[in-house]
């Protein structure tokens, strides 16, 4: 059995909202990606996606459920605790806004390998700098801007040292939350292949959460589909874009444009209306690893 890193098991949160009311964010979500694997969170807006990747971030502290990192039980407090600096080094997060967290007062350079200096790496290049030129190129930037602050960069460059900074420490679990969406189409492709890289070479796993689903197509391996705070399908990339069995996942795939402009004139875009039944019940095994939500009653 290939070896789980990260492991999602009934995971639940409500947003308390006022003295009365909350919202259901995520209810009941369980999944696990392996070692080397690159699993997709998909799913429209407010469906839940980033909450999945703060509670796997201990940025939120679910409303119940259990998350291991790599055997790790991260919820619970003690265990967190005695393992919070092997956690911090081996799951880093790259979010779409990554570039605002930047420190303006550091250089690029200063920002690159800090978090090799917080947790005493030595750097596998030989020294700090050589490290942050290597990882600077491996983002597609150019080593000039080493001495450059985070203000004398475009958006889309602050972005790229974020994921260079993150990169650095040769994370296990990187959790990508819409990384490349605040970039142009160009470098999101050398972005996209860089994270192909690390799944190959280094044999990193990714929890990787798009909008796009041509992206997704080409490069995870397994995806999710959330619908309200459900996971309604779980299935290898290739079966889910070749059958898809939930009515939400057959909705959300008939939406991706098609580049031939004579199919796109003939593509049929589904529906889907909001059916409490249809957000009930367990996942079944459909087939080989596929998974789709499948109400009570059936
Ligand atoms: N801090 C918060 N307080 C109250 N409700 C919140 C909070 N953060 C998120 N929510 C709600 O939780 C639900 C899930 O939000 P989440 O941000 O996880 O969705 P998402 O799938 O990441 O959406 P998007 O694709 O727009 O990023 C939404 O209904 C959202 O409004
Ligand atoms: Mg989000």
């Amino acid at each position: 059995m290939s070896e789980i890193i990260l492991d999602v098991r009934n995971l639940t949160h409500h947003f308390g909202i006022g003295k009365k009311l909350s919202v259901k964010a995520l209810d009941n979500v369980s999944f696990a990606v392996k070692k080397g694997e690159i699993f997709g969170l998909v799913g429209e807006s407010g469906s839940g996606k980033s909450t999945v990747a703060r509670c796997v971030m201990n940025i939120l502290k679910p409303t119940s459920g259990e998350i291991f990192c790599e055997g790790i039980n991260v919820l619970n407090p003690k265990e967190f605790k005695k393992n919070k600096k092997q956690l911090e080094a081996s799951r880093q997060l790259i979010f779409q806004d990554s570039a605002s967290s930047l420190n303006g007062r550091m250089t690029v350079r200063e920002i690159v390998s800090e978090p090799m200096k917080i947790h005493k790496v030595k750097p596998p290049r030989g020294t700090f700098d050589a490290e942050a030129e290597f990882q600077l190129f491996y983002v597609g930037l150019d080593k000039s801007l080493l001495d450059k602050y985070p203000t004398e960069l475009s958006g889309g460059m602050r972005q790229r040292v974020a994921i260079a900074r993150a990169l650095t420490m040769e994370p296990r679990l990187l959790v990508a939350d819409e990384p490349i969406s605040s970039l142009d189409v160009s470098v999101q492709a050398q972005i996209i292949n860089l994270f192909a890289h690390l799944r190959c070479e280094h044999n990193c796993s990714i929890l990787f959460i798009a909008h796009d689903l041509s992206v997704v197509r080409y490069l995870c391996d397994r995806v999710g589909v959330m619908c309200k705070g459900k996971l309604v399908e779980l299935a290898p990339v290739e079966k889910l874009f070749a059958s898809p069995r939930h009515p939400y996942t057959k909705a959300l795939l008939s939406s991706i444009p098609i580049p031939d402009p004579r199919l796109e004139r003939e593509r049929v875009m589904e529906k889907f209306d909001y059916d409490p039944k249809l957000l009930s019940g367990k996942l079944r095994e459909v087939s080989e690893e596929h998974f789709v939500l499948w109400g009570d009653e059936e």
